[in-house]
C-alpha cells in the first residue's frame, strides 16, 4: 500500500534567489497523490505564486523554516545555506541542486545529519543527458540573446546595432560558440529576431543536427581556433556556450581576438559558470552584470536563469515533478532501486558519500548507493 509523505517547501534564502522548489501546480499533484505539503510563507510571492495560491492547491502554509524542515522530504532549488544545516534530520530526503564537489562544508553537514540527499544536477536520463540541468540551459540560452540585444544598445556601452536590422539596414551578426542546449536556444532566439546567425561546434554531428533543425537561416562552422578568430572578430554579438563535461571551459576567445573586435561589440559568456570561454571573462552578478574590455561589452552572470525566476521555476518544476512524485509515492529506497537514472542523483545517504566524483574530489570514502537501498 502506498504510504503518504509530508513534504516541505522552504523559501530560498540564498542572495537574490527568487526561484522556489514547487509551484502551486506541483503542490496540487502531491496532494492528489495523497501527500501533505507544507510551504513556508512568502516562498513564491516575489515571482507571483502567492500564499493563497499554494493554500488553494492544498498546501498548509507555515511561518518558519524550522516548521518546513520537520517534514519527510524537502524540495528546494539551491544548495543549503548555513542556517539550514541544523534543521536537517536523519533519513530526511533532500531534493535540490547541491553542487557538492567544490563544497566540503555542506558535504560534511549532509554526512553528519544522516540525510538522503538527491542532487538535481547528477540525475541522468536514458540518453546520458542531465534532465534537471537541461531546462536551466534552455532558459540561459534564450536569456543570452535578450541581454545581448540590450548590451548592444548605446546606454549599455554597445555599438547601437539592432539585432534584426530593418528593411535597408543589415541585421546584427551573432556568433554562437557551442551548439549544445544553450547554443541551440540562443540561435533559435537570434534567428527569431532576424539576426545573421553563425554557430560553431567541434562536434560535426551536432552541426548536422542544427543544420537540419534551422535550415539555411543558420550558418554552421566547424570550430577551430582559425574559424573562431574569423567569426568572433567580425561579430556584433558573441555568445559563449561551450561545455567540456567535468572540465573548466576552454578559453577559445583570446584577448588578442577581443582587441580585434569592433568598439561596442558584445560578448555574453554563458559558460562563465565553468570559468568562461574568453580570456577576458570574469564572473559578474545581476546587480552589476556588465563590464568593458578594450571597448567590448562583457556580460558574464553566473546564474542567468535567476533573471527570469518565474519562468525558470516553471521550467525546473516541470522537470523535477515526476521524479519528486516517484520518490514520494514509492519511498526513496524503492524509487532509487528501480530507477538507475534517479539513483545517479543520490550524492549522500545516511552518513555516506554515494556519488563517486564527489568522494574523489573531496577525498572522502565512497560507498555505492545500492548498499543503502535494501
Ligand atoms: N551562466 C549561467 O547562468 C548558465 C546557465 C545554464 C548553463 N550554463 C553553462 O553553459 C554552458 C553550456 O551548457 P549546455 O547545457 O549548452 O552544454 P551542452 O553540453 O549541451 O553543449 C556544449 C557544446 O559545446 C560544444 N563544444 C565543446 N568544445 C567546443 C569547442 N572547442 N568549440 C566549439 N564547441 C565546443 C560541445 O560539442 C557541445 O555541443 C555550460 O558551461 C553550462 O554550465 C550557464
Amino acid at each position: 500500500m502506498k504510504k503518504s509523505m509530508t513534504i516541505g517547501i522552504p523559501k530560498e534564502i540564498k542572495n537574490h534567489e527568487y526561484r522556489v522548489g514547487a509551484t502551486p501546480a506541483m503542490v496540487r499533484a502531491f496532494v492528489e497523490n495523497g501527500h501533505r505539503v507544507f510551504v513556508q510563507n512568502a516562498a513564491g510571492t516575489k515571482i507571483g505564486f502567492e500564499d493563497a495560491d499554494y493554500a488553494a492547491a492544498g498546501a498548509t502554509m507555515v511561518k518558519t523554516a524550522a516548521e518546513v524542515y520537520k517534514n519527510d522530504m524537502i524540495i528546494k532549488v539551491k544548495e543549503l545555506q548555513e542556517s539550514e544545516f541544523p534543521l536537517l534530520h536523519r533519513e530526511q530526503i533532500l531534493f535540490c541542486y547541491l553542487h557538492l564537489a567544490p563544497d566540503p562544508i555542506q558535504t560534511k553537514h549532509l554526512i553528519d545529519s544522516g540525510v538522503v540527499a538527491i542532487a538535481y544536477e547528477t540525475v541522468t536520463d536514458a540518453q546520458g543527458r542531465l534532465p534537471l540541468l537541461y531546462p536551466m540551459s534552455e532558459i540561459a540560452g534564450r536569456i543570452a540573446i535578450q541581454v545581448g540585444a540590450a548590451s548592444l544598445q548605446m546606454i549599455n556601452g554597445g555599438k547601437g546595432v539592432l539585432l534584426g536590422g530593418v528593411p535597408g539596414v543589415a541585421p546584427a551578426r551573432v556568433v554562437v560558440i557551442g551548439g549544445g542546449v544553450v547554443g541551440t536556444e540562443a540561435a533559435r532566439m537570434a534567428i527569431g529576431l532576424g539576426a545573421d546567425v553563425t554557430i560553431l561546434d567541434k562536434d560535426i554531428n551536432r552541426l548536422r543536427t542544427l543544420d537540419a533543425l534551422f535550415g539555411p537561416r543558420l550558418k554552421t562552422l566547424y570550430s577551430t581556433s582559425f574559424s573562431i578568430e574569423e567569426a568572433v572578430t567580425q561579430a556584433d554579438l558573441v555568445i559563449g556556450a561551450v561545455l567540456v563535461p567535468g572540465k573548466k571551459a576552454p578559453r577559445l576567445i583570446t584577448h588578442k581576438m577581443v582587441k580585434k573586435m569592433s568598439h561596442g561589440s558584445v560578448i555574453v559568456d554563458v559558460a562563465i559558470d565553468q570559468g568562461g570561454c574568453s580570456e577576458t571573462s570574469k564572473p559578474t552578478t545581476h546587480d552589476d552584470p556588465y563590464y568593458v574590455v578594450d571597448g567590448v561589452v562583457h556580460y558574464c552572470v553566473t546564474n542567468m536563469p535567476g533573471a527570469c525566476a518565474r519562468s525558470a521555476t516553471q521550467a525546473l518544476t516541470n522537470a523535477t515533478m515526476d521524479y519528486a512524485l516517484t520518490i514520494a509515492n514509492k519511498g526513496y529506497k524503492r524509487a532509487l532501486k528501480e530507477n538507475v537514472h534517479l539513483r545517479e542523483g543520490l550524492n549522500v545517504c545516511l552518513g555516506h558519500v554515494t556519488y563517486a566524483p564527489v568522494a574523489h574530489d573531496l577525498e572522502l570514502a565512497y560507498s555505492p548507493a545500492e548498499s543503502f537501498l535494501e
